[in-house]
């Protein structure tokens, strides 16, 4: 029941009509009895928004594309993770005060746990974009040993520089390297679900494999993959757990991760049919 106390999130980006955030976050909200309620805004004018944040005393915000970097300077704070990436996706108001947070970094780290270690172990990153950065950092706070594989040599180049890492060429990655795999690129994606990110000599049966894009919910990679014997994380996944850390910067509860992930997967199910 939405009344006079009701607090109020957001996602805001451009585009923002398909976002799986209202379905996931007012789950959650429901599930525990939270009272809150979370829209989406198209926002176009960034400097705005945050202004009309404070003004009106909206308690969280997740910020998506195009927004991730240039909201960074109207913030009061970031935490040190985020400033380390260059990129919030994540913004917790207390009282007019605004910090921001990247929670793509450490979801991407808790989905992966889900399925295996990661500290010590040879994880190779495919991409080198804003998704790439945030999954790479996260990669290397949990102590995994990072490779960037990149279609593009400089991008590579430069982000694995950056993070210490080695770099290899996207068309250079053979199996037995590696113990983890992540494509953090957009390839796969529907309607281009034939596609591939790496090609198929870059899997073996030892490997875990986990992909970002989650539509389809099983990706070629996956699918590749699963016949192969590798174990698999879909990017609902990754969605859920970087929710699940929004949720729980905003309200301070443990969020109900199951109730959330049913919201968001049966979207999914229903627009995929
Ligand atoms: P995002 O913020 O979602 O990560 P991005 O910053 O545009 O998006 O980055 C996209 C990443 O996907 C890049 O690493 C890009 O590779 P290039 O640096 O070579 O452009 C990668 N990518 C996109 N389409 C690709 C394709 N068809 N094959 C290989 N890599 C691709």
């Amino acid at each position: 029941m939405i009344s006079a106390a009701t607090k109020l999130y957001a996602v805001i980006g451009d585009p923002v009509g398909h976002s799986l955030g209202p379905v996931m976050h007012n789950r959650a909200f429901g599930a525990l009895g939270h009272d809150g309620a979370y829209l989406a805004f198209r926002v176009t004018d960034i400097v705005s928004a945050v202004t009309g944040i404070r003004a009106l005393g909206i308690r969280g915000i997740s910020i998506t594309i195009p927004h991730k970097i240039s909201v960074m300077p109207h913030l009061d704070h970031c935490d040190d993770l985020a400033l380390e990436i260059g990129a919030v996706n994540t913004i917790v108001n207390d009282n007019g005060h605004l910090k921001g947070y990247n929670t793509d970094c450490l979801g991407a780290v808790r989905a992966l746990g889900t399925a295996t270690q990661i500290k010590g172990r040879r994880v190779v990153v495919v991409g080198a974009g804003g998704a790439a950065r945030a999954v790479a950092f996260g990669i290397r706070e949990a102590g995994g040993v990072l490779t960037i594989a990149n279609r593009t040599r400089n991008t590579g180049e430069s982000l694995a520089a950056e993070l210490d890492a080695q770099f290899v060429p996207l068309a250079e990655t053979g199996g037995g390297a590696w113990d983890i795999l992540i494509n953090t690129t957009s390839v796969g994606m529907s309607p281009n679900d034939g596609e591939m990110p790496v090609l198929e000599r870059a899997l073996n049966g030892d490997m875990v494999v986990m992909d970002a894009v989650y539509n389809p919910l099983k990706t070629r990679l996956l699918k590749h993959a699963e016949e192969m014997g590798c174990v698999t994380v879909g990017g609902v996944g990754m969605f859920v757990h970087q929710g699940a850390i929004q949720f729980e910067l905003w309200t301070g509860s443990a969020a109900p991760l199951d109730a959330m992930e049913d919201a968001v997967l049966s979207v999914l199910q229903e627009n995929q049919k």
